[in-house]
C-alpha cells in the first residue's frame, strides 16, 4: 500500500509499531539469535503489502533488522522471486523451458499476452492487472504447460484454457 504525494507515490511504511506485520516480524525475530535471520521473510512481507520491493522497502527493512541498504539490495537482486519494480495483480509465471517448448509453451505465452492485454514479456497490462513472465522449469515437465499465478501452481494450460483460467481470476 502506498500513497499518492504531489502526483508521486509515498512509501507507506510496513513496520509501525503495534501494526499486525510488526507483530509478525517479532515474531519470527523470537526464533531466531540474530535479526538478520528474519531478513529473507521480512522482505516477503514488504511485497505482500506493496506488491513490489522498493528502494524504501528495502530502507525499512535494513533499518529494522539493523542491516545496511547495500546487504538488503544484495539480497533483493539475488533472488528473483522479489519483484524489484511494481508488476500486475496477477502474476504470471509460464514454463517454457525445452519439455514444455516442444509441447507448446510458446502458444500459451502468446494466448496469456493477447487476451491479458500486456504488450510483451515482463510488461504489465494498461489496467494494473496482469504481468507475464516465461520461467524456467516449475518441476511439472510431465504437465506441460504449467503456469504459477501468484502462489497458484496450475498444470495442462494450452492456449484454448487461458480464457478460462483468465476468468477464474478473483
Ligand atoms: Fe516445464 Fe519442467 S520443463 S515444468
Amino acid at each position: 500500500m502506498s500513497a499518492r504525494d504531489g502526483g508521486r507515490e509515498r512509501y507507506v511504511p510496513v513496520f509501525t509499531a503495534d501494526s499486525a506485520r510488526r507483530k509478525e516480524l517479532d515474531d519470527v525475530l523470537s526464533r531466531y539469535p540474530t535479526k538478520m535471520a528474519a531478513l529473507l521473510p521480512a522482505l516477503w512481507m514488504i511485497q505482500h503489502e506493496h506488491g513490489w520491493v522498493s528502494e524504501d522497502g528495502m530502507a525499512e527493512v535494513a533499518q529494522v533488522l539493523e542491516l545496511t541498504p547495500a546487504y538488503v539490495k544484495g539480497v533483493v537482486t539475488f533472488y528473483t522471486m522479489y519483484h524489484q519494480h511494481p508488476v500486475g495483480t496477477h502474476f504470471i509465471q509460464v514454463c517454457t523451458t525445452s519439455p514444455c517448448n516442444v509441447c507448446g509453451a510458446e502458444a500459451v505465452v502468446d494466448a496469456f499476452l493477447k487476451h491479458t492485454g500486456c504488450q510483451e514479456l515482463g510488461q504489465t497490462s494498461p489496467d494494473g492487472k496482469y504481468t507475464v513472465i516465461e520461467v524456467e522449469c516449475l518441476g511439472a515437465c510431465g504437465f506441460a504447460t504449467p503456469i504459477m499465478i501468484n502462489e497458484d501452481f496450475i498444470e495442462s494450460v494450452t492456449p484454448e484454457t487461458v480464457p478460462d483460467v483468465l476468468a477464474g481470476l478473483k
